[in-house]
């Protein structure tokens, strides 16, 4: 039987992804076997000065998750639980990677809940392998053309090599 729209379990996974890193495309594998559909949320986030513009970062996001048929990539720069509510979705998944995380999650976490009690977060734990990882520590790498093939997916260690043409390690 054909699930309807209002039954399907829609999740939304926020953040800035500047750019995604396989830290990243690790909550979003494990978390698209667990919803119905997950939208990625890329936040245009002016005050953060990012590296990838927000296109670029949602193009990238595209080309690493063209293989999951229930991801949309999307943008926002509203609060989180307005585009939630516009989206028709309840649940954020947010990913833990050290106990580091936690204060800050808990803190967004429990801000979202006072600003709609329809919204519910969802922690999932890194796989080990990433917890050290974040976007600017990959930018940090890439800035001197150290090795970072491991950290992210291909399309987007190419994209940085363009950003990053010259080794700024090299006068
Ligand atoms: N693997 C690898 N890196 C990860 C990761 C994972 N699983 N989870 C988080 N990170 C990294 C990110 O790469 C990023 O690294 P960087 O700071 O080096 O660039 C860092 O952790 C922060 O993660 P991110 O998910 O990008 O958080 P954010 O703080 O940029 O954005 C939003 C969080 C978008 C969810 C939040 O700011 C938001 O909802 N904003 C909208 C406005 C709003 O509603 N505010 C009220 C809610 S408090």
């Amino acid at each position: 039987m054909e699930q309807s729209v209002k039954n399907m379990r829609v999740a939304v996974y926020p953040g800035s992804f500047d750019p995604v890193t396989n830290g990243h495309l690790d909550i979003i594998h494990r978390a698209a076997k667990v919803f119905d559909k997950l939208i990625v949320a890329v936040l245009n986030n002016t005050s953060k000065n990012p590296l990838f513009s927000l296109e670029e970062r949602m193009e990238l996001l595209r080309l690493a998750t063209k293989d999951l048929p229930n991801i949309e990539i999307d943008g926002f720069r509203d609060l989180l639980v307005n585009y939630m509510r516009d989206r028709q979705a309840y649940v954020v998944v947010r990913g833990l990677r050290a106990v580091s995380d936690f204060e800050y999650e808990l803190q967004m976490a429990s801000t979202n809940r006072k600003l709609s009690d329809e919204v519910e977060t969802f922690f999932m734990t890194s796989t080990p392998q990433y917890s050290y990882l974040s976007s600017s520590i990959v930018r940090e790498i890439a800035k001197f053309h150290g090795p970072i093939s491991e950290l992210v997916p291909p399309e987007v260690e190419e994209a940085l090599r363009v950003k990053y043409p010259t080794s700024l390690g090299k006068s």
